[in-house]
């Protein structure tokens, strides 16, 4: 059975994903969907009438719910075309302030989406396999106050680029996503301690659009995707200038 598999499925960008990748992706037989809330993951399941999911309602910095992903794998032991890590979250403020919650979004952003990719990689469709991965636009630069959440999307970009180039040989692409910000529940986490800055509250791009450029590079091959002008600029600008003057800039 061919499957896709995507977390953070609950919500804004995971549960995009799902909706247009079973309207694009008609090979597709079933999707995994895979977020804490159950309910959330139920309500999507009953939307999508044209093709089956399989919830797995658990939390992913939990041994035993990468487990039981993992046990579903080895018994049915489906080709997975692909899949889609979009769970994660980040919060602002200064790094004593933010505490246990520096080690919560290293668990989530760094180390779930490593052992999701171990443990599906097995099962990857070679020839057509796509993983996606969604870092952030954040992953180009050093930000004071959003330290460790910009260094753990550093490292997602950094290991889709080294992934991408590893896997060639199986015929298995690897994408990061690198949005600036997007219209989601994101930032009630993330303004727990304290408010993002105005052009931030007032550039926010629709998760729609997002994913769709997403599915397209991916389908085109690229390494890295960027939606909006704004933010391929962004990305320019901090490979021609030296980082160390515009984080100055940042505070
Ligand atoms: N929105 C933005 O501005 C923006 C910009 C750039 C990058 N990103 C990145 O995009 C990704 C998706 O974020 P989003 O904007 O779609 O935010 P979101 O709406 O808050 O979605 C985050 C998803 O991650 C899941 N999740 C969080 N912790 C989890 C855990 N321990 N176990 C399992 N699932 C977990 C959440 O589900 P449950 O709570 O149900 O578990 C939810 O489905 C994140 O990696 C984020 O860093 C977002």
């Amino acid at each position: 059975m061919k499957i896709a598999i995507v977390t953070g499925a609950s919500s804004g960008l995971g549960r995009e994903f799902v909706r247009q990748i079973s309207k694009k992706y008609r090979t597709i037989e079933e999707i995994w969907i895979i977020a804490r809330r159950r309910e959330r993951l139920e309500e999507l399941s009953n939307e999508l009438s044209d093709i089956s999911t399989r919830i797995f309602a658990v939390d992913l910095t939990d041994d035993k719910g990468v487990k039981e992903i993992e046990a579903a794998l080895d018994k049915d032991k489906p080709s997975v075309r692909l899949l889609v890590n979009a769970s994660g979250y980040g919060m602002i403020g200064r790094f004593e302030e933010l505490a246990e919650d520096n080690i919560g979004m290293l668990d989530i952003n760094c180390v779930s989406l490593t052992r999701m990719i171990n443990i599906v990689l097995p099962y990857m469709t070679n020839g057509s396999g796509n993983i996606i991965n969604i870092a952030s636009s954040a992953a180009f630069l050093p930000q004071p106050s959003f330290a460790v959440y910009a260094a753990t999307k550093s490292y997602v970009l950094s290991l889709s680029r080294a992934l991408n180039q590893e896997l060639k040989p199986r015929g298995i692409s690897v994408t990061a996503v690198c949005p600036g910000p997007v219209s989601t529940e994101f930032f009630d986490i993330a303004e727990k301690y304290n408010d993002v800055k105005l052009y931030k509250k007032v550039f926010r791009a629709k998760p729609e659009k997002v994913v769709e450029a997403a599915l397209k590079d991916t389908f085109h091959g690229k390494t890295v995707s960027v939606y909006g002008f704004t933010m391929k600029a962004l990305r320019v600008l901090c490979k021609l200038m030296p980082n160390d003057f515009i984080i100055r800039f940042i505070k």
